[in-house]
């Protein structure tokens, strides 16, 4: 990789990916070079960083779990593929997610269902075609899974989700500790196990907990994964017999704004040894298969959403660049996808490197102040026609935007693999399908 360099903070993470001929390029590719062969807007993905997320966090791991990529990340097949290809699991919330998944490659006693929600047609769907476990989240659910399984003579194999007390929390968007739709109650734990073990259609094989999302603090998520095991343990003395797994969440952050640190997966691991000693010392969770299933941490660093300059204006002495793409693809950087303060996401020219730079506001082409992208942005004097690229945007990007709001075109997606680049959805065609295949009448949608 090469050596991170740059004026500003945002300059030294696009060092990351690297520059030619002083334009900003992914792979040895120059985004000038993508944009002119696939449009503006643009989600750019480099393989290679994400592998060395995964081998980075598999390393910090190793010997106490494995893991599943949560696929809600970045559900592009081709995406989910470079994770199940580094011998991954993959984590899906809905049926489509499923075919996701499926067609990355993942195997179905490889893939994971957990979701507040799960609607009875997408259960009957996976269940028919081969899952791993559902997450078990409701007392509807139990029923529900339970008559599916029976219907179709199968037993499925379950895990019960748990909402953990206060004292598992940490993170930016916290999803337990409170009243929360996610899962079944803490304190429930042992009535939920004695109505799924009444019900002989399930194999209930393990508890599920997932308790924050994006931690950047090692001891935090550690203190998380040991209320897991503790939890587990607990569960499986009630069950009067070992559990075979925990999943013990995702959740792990990168850093977006300045003041951020990455995680520290030094520290991180050395907590893991803690972590697989009290595995040891426990006789009902030894042999358990442990997982964690992280999305962000192991695609947002790859990813960034390219957008090309439309009007560079003064307004009242503030500096605007608007640009041809904004939060209908990127609602993340706009700052409003559950962020409490808005704050800039890394964001650079994409070239030259090195000009001087002055602060401006990023705006998209939506007739509405929100789509603000950049507040603050410290970036050259920048031209219609020239490109700027937000950091960080592998994760919670293109799928967690709202496409349809003002009917832009959708952006391409491209993949860049050591020099190689693939088109992994063209533009203009994120199409939801009406019905999946298979499933026939009545998918809700
Ligand atoms: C059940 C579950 N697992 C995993 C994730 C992935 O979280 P992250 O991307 O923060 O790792 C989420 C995110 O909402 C989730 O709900």
């Amino acid at each position: 990789m090469p050596q991170p360099e740059g004026s500003t903070p945002a300059e030294r993470l696009a060092a990351a990916f690297g520059w030619s001929d002083g334009e900003l390029a992914v792979g040895g590719v120059s985004l000038t070079t993508l944009a002119e062969r696939h449009g503006t807007p643009l989600y750019v993905y480099d393989a290679e960083r994400m592998r060395e997320s995964y081998r980075a966090l598999s390393e910090a791991v190793a010997g106490f779990a494995g893991i599943y990529y949560s696929i809600k990340a970045n559900p592009n097949p081709a995406v989910a593929r470079v994770f199940v290809g580094e011998g991954a699991g993959i984590e899906i919330a809905s049926a489509a997610e499923y075919i996701a998944a499926r067609a990355a490659g993942a195997t179905p006693e490889r893939i994971l269902f957990a979701g507040p929600g799960k609607r009875p047609d997408e259960l009957a769907y996976v269940i028919e075609h081969g899952i791993g476990e559902i997450h078990l989240e409701c007392a509807e659910e139990i029923a529900r899974v339970a008559a599916i399984g029976a219907a179709l003579g199968r037993p499925v194999s379950v895990a019960v989700r748990i909402n953990p007390s206060a004292a598992a929390q940490g993170g930016a968007m916290r999803m337990g500790g409170k009243p929360s739709p996610f899962g079944f109650d803490e304190e429930e734990l042992e009535t939920v196990i004695d109505t799924v073990t009444a019900q002989p259609a399930l194999r209930l094989t393990g508890i599920h907990l997932f308790a924050g999302t994006q931690i950047l603090d090692a001891d935090v998520l550690a203190g998380q994964w040991l209320h897991g095991l503790r939890l587990a343990a607990r569960a499986a003395r009630h069950l009067g017999r070992p559990l075979e797994t925990i999943d013990l969440g995702g959740g792990l952050g990168i850093p977006y704004f300045s003041s951020e640190t990455a995680l520290d997966l030094a520290r991180l691991k050395e907590r893991v040894g803690d972590l697989v000693a009290v595995v040891r010392d426990e006789p009902l969770i030894r042999d358990a298969a442990i997982v964690i299933e992280p999305g962000r941490f192991l695609v947002g660093p790859a990813g960034l959403y390219v957008a090309q300059v439309l009007a560079s204006k003064v307004s009242r002495g503030t500096r605007f660049l608007v640009l041809d793409g904004g939060m209908h693809h990127h609602l993340a950087a706009s700052g409003n996808l559950g962020q409490v303060i808005k704050r800039d996401y890394p964001i650079v020219a994409a070239t030259p490197r090195g000009r001087e730079t002055a602060l401006c506001t990023v705006v998209g082409p939506l007739c509405t102040p929100l789509d603000t992208l950049a507040r603050q942005a410290a970036l050259p004097d920048c031209q219609a026609g020239e490109l700027i690229a937000i950091l960080q945007s592998g994760a919670y990007g293109l799928t967690a935007s709202p496409v349809g709001f003002l009917s832009h075109p959708t952006p391409a997606e491209v993949m860049v693999d050591g020099g190689k680049v693939t088109e992994i959805r063209p533009r203009g065609s994120f199409d939801v399908p009406m019905a999946l295949p298979g499933m026939g009448a009545g998918t809700g949608r």
